[in-house]
């Protein structure tokens, strides 16, 4: 669909990253479109970075960005190609719907980008994507250098923008935290269905199909990651993506799936038995990793760190591993010897955006980065028991929440799904009855 207009946040975006350094020369690149098989491609994706400045969706676009003005480069209007692949913007309709100051055609790229450097005294951009581009970037700085100082040294350094862009992307604006709304609230009504409509002897793909169809109908447009569907003990794979097992009377399914609005993802997790109600050993380890999820959406403010709030999941973990006399000894010494990792392999969560792990450090150089308002995290704790033997083996249990930062607190985007025993035993004894 051919849009006639975006929303001024881009431009203003664009402003903001200039004014960190007004007189460098921005070049960012988007997404080519990468073959599948033979002539068959697989779905287009954006650049993260690139929709954020532009939200132009287009393959083989450019962006420079200099002397307070937009130059976007794009693909030339083919009518031949367009019969295939469907209508371009061209230079002109691009020129007015993103609100650049200037298009280009995306061939003449390497001679207008000579121009643009005239007067610019750093380049921000990012170099190892993509090799032999790189290759042509710097041959064309090279040759600005000369031309600029008469001799190649010290000046048009070349620096990575990805420091500037973090900070930019990892603090959301209200068009952002709109989309992300959309997204969360699409896919906990999806995981909702679920939750109600499964029942053993379905398999994980048939989980797979309702999530889609649920989570493309309350308004998303793709899956922001590869889904997990794990049912039993494929639940203490972390990373299970085959999703093709069948659901068993007994176990718990373990569902990490997301949808997407604009490019912004939503990323959660729920567990819950594929019967009526959870085991013994199932609801004890259902009812541990949910206390710390909700004790960690308890102290989740502006000014405290990531590092501070995954260091309390693994004191509170580890405190309930002791109790269930998984492990034994000392609260503190097996803190320190992480004994409980094998357990708690992961991390307590990650900042949310346009990528389901967005961008943003979380310490340097022994430095610990604070929350903000208007920043996403996931709140997912876990428990994982994998070794034959243990009294809870083949017991895979993660809650996945997504978190915005609030002026004192946060909320949970995610909490139209049910977390609750008592709940979550309701509504799957009225679907497998
Ligand atoms: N879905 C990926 C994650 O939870 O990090
Ligand atoms: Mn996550
Ligand atoms: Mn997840």
């Amino acid at each position: 669909m051919i849009k006639h207009s975006i929303p001024p946040n881009y431009l203003e975006r664009r402003q903001r990253l200039m004014a960190l350094s007004p007189d460098a020369c921005f070049v960012f690149f988007g997404a080519v479109e990468k073959v599948r098989n033979n002539d068959t491609h697989f779905p287009f994706t954006q650049d993260s970075t690139f929709h954020y400045l532009t939200e132009f969706d287009e393959p083989e676009a450019a962006l420079v960005l200099v002397g307070g003005k937009s130059h976007l480069f794009l693909l030339d209007r083919d009518e031949e190609h367009e019969i295939w692949t469907g209508e371009r913007y061209g230079t002109d309709r691009a020129r007015a719907t993103f609100q650049v100051d200037e298009t280009h055609s995306a061939s003449h790229f390497f001679s207008k980008f000579e121009d643009l450097l005239r007067d610019a005294k750093r380049v921000f951009y990012t170099l190892g994507d993509d090799t032999e581009r790189d290759t042509k970037v710097l041959k064309v700085v090279h040759d600005a250098r000369k031309f600029q100082g008469k001799g190649s040294f010290g000046n048009l350094p070349v620096e990575d923008p990805s420091g500037f862009i973090a900070e930019l992307r990892i603090v959301k604006d209200d068009l952002e935290i709109g989309f992300l709304r959309k997204a969360t609230s699409a896919t906990s009504r999806a995981h909702l269905q679920l939750l109600k409509r499964l029942k053993p002897g379905m398999t994980e793909f048939d989980a797979f199909n309702e999530f889609q169809y649920h989570v493309f109908k309350n308004g998303c447009t793709a899956q922001g990651y590869g889904p997990i569907f794990a049912s039993g003990h494929n639940a203490t794979t972390l990373h299970y993506v085959k999703n093709n097992d069948t659901l068993k009377h007994g176990d718990l399914f373990l569902i990490d799936a997301g949808g997407e609005v604009n490019g912004y993802t939503a990323d959660l997790t729920q567990t819950f038995p594929i019967s009526g109600s959870f085991s013994d050993a199932q609801k004890k380890i259902y009812e541990k990793v949910l206390e710390v999820n909700r004790e960690i959406t308890k102290i989740t403010k502006p000014g405290i760190s990531y590092r501070s709030l995954h260091a309390r999941s693994v004191e509170m973990l580890t405190e309930s591993l002791l109790s269930l006399g998984v492990l034994a000894g000392d609260l503190q010494a097996n803190i320190k010897s992480q004994s409980y990792r094998k357990y708690y392999p992961h991390g307590l969560g990650h900042y949310l955006g346009l990528d389901v792990h967005d961008v943003g450090l979380y310490h340097d150089r022994g430095m610990d980065y604070e929350l903000k308002a208007g920043m996403l995290l996931t709140n997912e704790p876990g428990l994982y028991f994998r070794e034959r033997g243990n009294a809870y083996f083949g017991i895979g249990v993660r809650i996945e929440d997504d978190l915005l930062i609030t002026a004192n607190g946060c909320e949970v985007l995610t909490s139209e799904l049910p977390r609750d025993i008592a709940t979550i035993e309701n509504l799957r004894n009225i679907a497998t009855s």
